[in-house]
């Protein structure tokens, strides 16, 4: 069966196209190389032994998509990966978030439109709660006002994945995740961050390969176990097989609502000092930080309510914070030693 994956050069992208690979899925992959790189593809072949289709295409040029669609008419399932996604750069530069991510969403969608059924996964994000009043977080807490216009095309985006499912054949699932981190064992695709990492794993990373000074943590006065960020974090891998799942549940018409919506986390929460902590257990190196002042927009804690994902899909995450760290660190030391 014919999958696209947009953006699946990128980091869960490409974890997700060898996860669908694995299952027999015929992946047909579109990205504009826009934050990633074509040895990805290679990578991809090296795991699984398949080089998937691949068409270079911006998801913002119209007749592109078009095209790209008269020429794949068998496709049934499209997981939408294709985004950009750093937070500070969406408030210096919204029109770049909202074009991108927006218009991309849009192109596609009316082309899926003219099919009488396709499924559709969505990469939302935890972004969309906000600082939820409950922890862990489910589904049905509130959607909050966006911090920043990158968070704000994924809860438009969610909107308008709902108002075309209900006038056509899309029937979609909109995947949150958590913090995604880690690399896949085999050690060929991983994150590849460009310039000064924005998240704290290859910002760790980094620091411990003495690319960057220190680590700067972001505040620790708030009301957490130690003062400092809870997030849930969650091995990429893991996150991939979760669009396999989700994507199979749609396929074969097990989806209980046109739109249904999931958190992915590991429904643990971890402060950033325990980060670090398990970073020098695993990398066996003293990582040198210092607490400064907190990030602008920053939540106290996040992390996820598992229970729908896992009575839905059957799924959870199996991988450990540590087995997530070292999997990063390793993959930090090969692309460092290229
Ligand atoms: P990524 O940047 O590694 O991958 C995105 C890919 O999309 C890149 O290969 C990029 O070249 C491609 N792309 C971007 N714009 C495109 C366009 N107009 N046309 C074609 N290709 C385009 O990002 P990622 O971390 O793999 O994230 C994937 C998705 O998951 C994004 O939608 C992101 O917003 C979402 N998400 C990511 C996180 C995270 O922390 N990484 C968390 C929650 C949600
Ligand atoms: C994690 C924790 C920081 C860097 C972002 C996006 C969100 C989602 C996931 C896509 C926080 C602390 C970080 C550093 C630090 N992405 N930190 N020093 O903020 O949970 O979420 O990525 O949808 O939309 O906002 O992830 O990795 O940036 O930060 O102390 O140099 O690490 O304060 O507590 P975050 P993050």
């Amino acid at each position: 069966m014919k999958i696209l994956v947009t953006g699946g050069l990128g980091f869960i992208g490409s974890h997700t196209v060898v996860e669908l690979q694995a299952q027999g899925y015929d992946v047909v992959v579109v990205d504009n190389l826009s934050n990633s790189t074509l040895e990805v593809l290679q990578g991809i072949e090296a795991i699984s032994g398949i080089k998937p289709a691949f068409e270079n295409v911006d998801l913002r040029d119209k007749s592109a998509i078009q095209r790209f669609f008269s020429a794949y008419t068998d496709i049934k399932g499209v997981i939408h990966f294709a985004a950009s996604k750093a937070v500070g750069e969406s408030i210096e530069n919204p029109l770049l978030y909202y074009e991108n991510n927006l218009s991309s969403l849009i192109y596609l969608l009316q082309q899926l439109q003219e099919k009488s059924e396709v499924s559709f996964i969505f990469s939302s994000s935890c972004t969309v709660y906000g600082q939820a009043e409950y922890m862990p977080i489910t589904e049905n807490a509130p959607i909050q006002e966006a911090f920043s216009p990158y968070g704000n095309t994924k809860q438009i985006g969610e909107e308008i994945i709902r108002d075309v499912a209900k006038v056509s054949g899309i029937n979609a699932i909109l995947l949150r995740y958590f913090n995604p981190i880690g690399a896949h064992e085999s050690n060929m695709i991983g994150e590849l961050p460009i310039g000064i990492p924005q998240n704290l794993v290859p910002f760790i990373t980094q620091t411990a390969m003495g690319i960057r000074q220190q680590l700067s943590v972001f505040g620790n006065d708030y009301d957490t176990v130690d003062g400092t960020c809870v997030r849930d974090y969650i091995h990429v891998v893991d996150l991939a097989q979760a669009h396999v799942v989700a994507l199979k549940r749609l396929l074969e018409g097990a989806n209980e609502d046109k739109v249904e919506v999931y958190n992915v986390g590991t429904g643990k929460g971890s402060s950033v000092l325990e980060v670090i902590n398990a970073f020098e257990k695993v990398s066996q190196q003293k990582l040198p930080y210092q607490i400064v002042a907190r990030r602008e927009g920053d939540i106290t804690e996040a992390f996820a309510n598992t229970d729908k994902v896992y009575e839905k899909l059957g799924w959870k995450a199996s991988k450990t914070l540590e087995e997530s760290l070292l999997s990063a660190w390793i993959w930090e030391n090969k692309i460092r030693s290229k």
